[in-house]
C-alpha cells in the first residue's frame, strides 16, 4: 500500500484522463522484456490503474522465475488483476516470432538492465560480447515490433565497463537511431526493485549507479538495413604470437574471430610464417593494441609487428612499423589486461 501511494504521487493525469509515469502513458501499448521480479511492470500497472495496454515478459519459465524471484508472486497477481498479459519464456532473440506476440505492434518496448549473466568477469571482452548479443537481438526484434513513432527503450549503466557495450552503435546497425538519452532513477518507479536476474544470487538487487534510459526510434527511410557489408578502409595487423600447438593456434583464431565478429571488424584471420608464429588480421576499425593484450591474457605471448593501412580491394598502401613489445593502457574499444606470458589458457 505504501508503494501504491508513492506511485500515485509519481503519476500525472492529463485532462483526457491519460495517465503518465515518467516516459510511459496509459495510452501506449507497452511490451516489457526481460523482467526480473515483475516489479517494474507492476509499478506501471498500478500507475495506469488498468494494465490492458501492457504485455510483460520474462526469459524464464514461470517455474524458474519463481525459484529465482520468490518475491514475484504478488507482482504477477497485481498484474493479472489489472489485465496485463503475462508471457514467460520470451527470448529477446525470437520475441517477434513468439506465437502470442507475432504481428503485434507496440508504442514502447522496454528492456531494463539487459544482462547475459556471469560467465566471465564484467569487464571481460567475452562477457561484453555476450551482453552485446542480447542487446542487439532485443533491438533488432523490437525494431520489427514498433508501431509508427514507437520507441525501444534500454536502461543501461553509463559507466565503465558498461560503456563498452556500445549500445548506440548496436542500435544504429539494426536501423534504429537514438531519440533521447535520459538519466534513469529507480525512485521514479516506486516499488521497482532491479534484480540481478542471473545465478548466483538472482534475486539480489544491485546498485544502479549512473545509468540512463536510451530511447531508440526507427531510422527514417532506413527500412531494415542490417549489418555492415565489407570493409571500406581496412588495416592489416601482423602479430608475433607464441602458440605452442595447433590447438592453441586454432584457439587464438577462434578468439579473434569471435571478438571481432561482434566488433564488426575483421574480414580475415590467418596464421602465417615459417614457424606458424604470425597472426595476420585484416579488418576495419581493428583495435590492434587491445587485441594483442587480449591474446596475451587468453592465449599467450603476442606482440604487434606491423600495422598496414589498406583501402578496400586494394593492396597495402602505407606501412607503419610498431614497437614489437607495446605497453599501452589506453585502448578505447577493447578491455585490456596485464600481460600474461603463460601458455594457452582458455577456450
Ligand atoms: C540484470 S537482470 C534485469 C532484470 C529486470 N529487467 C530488472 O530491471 O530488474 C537481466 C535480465 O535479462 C534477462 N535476459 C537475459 N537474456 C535475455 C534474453 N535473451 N531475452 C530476454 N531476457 C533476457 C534475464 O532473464 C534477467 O532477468
Amino acid at each position: 500500500m505504501y508503494a501504491h501511494n508513492l506511485i500515485n504521487l509519481a503519476v500525472s493525469v492529463q485532462d483526457n484522463g491519460e495517465k503518465w509515469i515518467k516516459h510511459y502513458s496509459s495510452s501506449h501499448k507497452i511490451l516489457l522484456v526481460g523482467e526480473g521480479d515483475f516489479s517494474f511492470a507492476a509499478c506501471l500497472a498500478i500507475a495506469f490503474g488498468s494494465a490492458n495496454n501492457m504485455v510483460a515478459t520474462s526469459l524464464d519459465s514461470k517455474g524458474l522465475l519463481m525459484e529465482k524471484h520468490p518475491t514475484a508472486g504478488p507482482n504477477l497477481k497485481e498484474l493479472e488483476d489489472r489485465g496485463c498479459t503475462i508471457v514467460h519464456d520470451v527470448d529477446a532473440h525470437t520475441m517477434s516470432q513468439h506465437p502470442l506476440l507475432t504481428n503485434k505492434l507496440f508504442d514502447r518496448i522496454v528492456f531494463n538492465f539487459p544482462h547475459a549473466g556471469f560467465d566471465f568477469r564484467e569487464h571481460d571482452i567475452l562477457q561484453i560480447i555476450q551482453h552485446q548479443k542480447v542487446v542487439k537481438a532485443f533491438l533488432r526484434s523490437a525494431r520489427d515490433m514498433l508501431a509508427e513513432n514507437g520507441e525501444a527503450h534500454v536502461t543501461h549503466k553509463t559507466t565503465h565497463p558498461f560503456t563498452q557495450w556500445h549500445i548506440e552503435e548496436l542500435a544504429e546497425e539494426v536501423g534504429l537511431r537514438l531519440v533521447e538519452k535520459v538519466e534513469f532513477r529507480t525512485l521514479d518507479y516506486p516499488g521497482y526493485i532491479n534484480k540481478r536476474g542471473a545465478r548466483p544470487r538472482s534475486d539480489r538487487t544491485f546498485l544502479v549507479g549512473e545509468c540512463s534510459t536510451f530511447k531508440f526510434g526507427v531510422k527514417n527511410g532506413s527500412g531494415k538495413p542490417e549489418d555492415r557489408t565489407g570493409p571500406i578502409n581496412s588495416q592489416k595487423i601482423v602479430m608475433k604470437v607464441q602458440l605452442n600447438s595447433d590447438k592453441c593456434r586454432s584457439k587464438a583464431m577462434k578468439l579473434v574471430r569471435l571478438v571481432f565478429f561482434f566488433m564488426r571488424s575483421v574480414s580475415s584471420v590467418e596464421i602465417q610464417g615459417a614457424d606458424k608464429d604470425e597472426l595476420v588480421v585484416i579488418g576495419e576499425r581493428v583495435d590492434s593494441v587491445g587485441l594483442t593484450n587480449l591474446l596475451r591474457k587468453k592465449v599467450g605471448y603476442a606482440a604487434i609487428v606491423k600495422v598496414e593501412e589498406m583501402k578496400a580491394k586494394e593492396e597495402p598502401k602505407k606501412e607503419v612499423e610498431v614497437n614489437p613489445t607495446p605497453i599501452c593502457y589506453t585502448v578505447p574499444s577493447i578491455v585490456y589486461y596485464e600481460p600474461n606470458q603463460s601458455g594457452c589458457s582458455i577456450m
